[in-house]
């Protein structure tokens, strides 16, 4: 594997859940975190990630990240880009506010930072995609393209704002006239979101078809997309088919807030007619497929996190998730209760880090 420069080379934390501090040097590769249960392992990935994403994946309160009694928590790490830069990226949370700081100097909008450190990631909840029910389906979409397409996160947000007003007027039984005014809006929203989550999805199947074909030969994948209304009509013809069921029922029952996706292995749903032993394999593909085209999307400079896979997947099934990305040649953060029980050997360089009580040491 050649020496990357890219990915996160320094990170030092304070006062960051229940880290006091740390001061750590990562592989450019494969990054090994250990401890027991409650050590501060999620805790450590939470604060990579906040550095690239401004927010956290476990909480939507950022100051419930600040730890215990204290003022402030404080990330500050040295990214390494493509153009072989190494730049400081800071952020620090006060009681209600970020401050953030690119190469020393503060970033006034949140978005500036957007694309400068891609962060992904992978835990053990993402079986919910396939034996959940569609809201994780729709989250993992929302996701994947919240961060890949601006336009997305602005439809998303018109979307959200006209459904929630066309829903009063229907709670309130309001005038048909007081309704359908919001239609133009939401079929215009509407439109934008279901034709990128179309291409994401077709994208998004051909990519875990082709980790598929190795990992389950023979068998054929695709992911059919639902967007959330009957097919053969256009939004608008639904929104005026259901209209007098929406009056009834107080809310909208078509648009892009009931899509869902399902996965088809030989054309039979995924999650009805598979063992789990298939599932997993399913999953390891999905998982990395999804990992290959966020890394084709975003450029080679995002780092991937793994936490807590062995929640739903054994050792031989980490494993496939680990060489897979290793083709990627990107860093890796993973978590493990126990170390054996993961393979290193596909990763020429790698680190492992260990931690208690939120002290975290380098295991040399
Ligand atoms: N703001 C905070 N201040 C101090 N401690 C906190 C804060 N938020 C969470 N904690 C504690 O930090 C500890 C570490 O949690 P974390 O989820 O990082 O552990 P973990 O090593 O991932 O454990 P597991 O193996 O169970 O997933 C927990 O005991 C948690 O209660
Ligand atoms: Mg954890």
């Amino acid at each position: 594997m050649p020496t990357l420069t890219t990915g996160l080379q320094r990170l030092d934390i304070g006062q960051f859940r229940n880290i006091e501090t740390a001061r750590l040097v990562f592989s450019p590769g494969l990054n090994l975190i250990t401890g027991p249960n409650a050590a501060g392992k999620t805790s450590l990935l939470e604060a990579v990630y906040c550095l690239g994403r401004v927010r956290s994946f476990r909480t939507a309160h950022p100051d419930q990240l600040i730890r215990h009694g204290q003022s402030a928590f404080r990330v500050v790490g040295h990214v390494g880009l493509a153009d072989g830069r190494v730049i400081p990226v800071g952020i620090q949370r006060r009681p209600g506010a970020y401050d953030i700081h690119l190469e020393g100097r503060p970033l006034r909008r949140l978005s500036d930072l957007a694309g400068r450190f891609p962060v992904h990631l992978m835990t053990g909840d993402t079986a919910n995609i396939l034996n959940g029910g569609p809201r994780y389906r729709r989250q993992s979409l929302d996701w994947a393209l919240f961060h890949v397409e601006h336009t997305y996160r602005d439809a998303w947000q018109r979307y959200a704002r006209a459904l929630r007003q066309r829903n009063a007027a229907l709670r309130d039984h309001a005038p048909v006239a007081l309704v359908t005014v919001w239609d133009s809006e939401l079929v215009d929203a509407a439109t934008l979101l279901d034709c990128l989550r179309r291409d994401y999805l077709e994208d998004l199947s051909g990519h875990v078809a082709r980790e598929l074909a190795a990992l389950l030969p023979g068998k054929t994948f695709l992911i059919r997309y639902q967007p959330g209304w009957a097919k053969g009509l256009t939004l608008a013809e639904a929104l005026e088919k259901s209209l007098e069921r929406d009056r009834v029922r107080g809310y909208t029952q078509a648009g892009p807030h009931r899509a869902d996706f399902a996965m088809l292995l030989d054309d039979r749903p995924a999650q009805a007619d598979y063992s789990r032993g298939q599932q997993k394999t399913l999953l390891v593909g999905f998982l990395l497929g999804q990992a290959k085209l966020q890394h084709a999307l975003e450029g080679p400079r995002g780092v991937f996190l793994l936490d807590d896979l062995a929640s739903e997947l054994d050792t031989e099934h980490q494993g496939r998730v680990l060489s897979g990305l290793a083709e990627l040649e990107t860093q890796v953060f993973v978590t493990a209760i126990d170390s054996r029980a993961l393979d290193l050997a596909t990763w020429p360089a790698h680190k492992r880090f260990h931690v208690e009580h939120g002290d975290i040491r380098e295991v040399v």
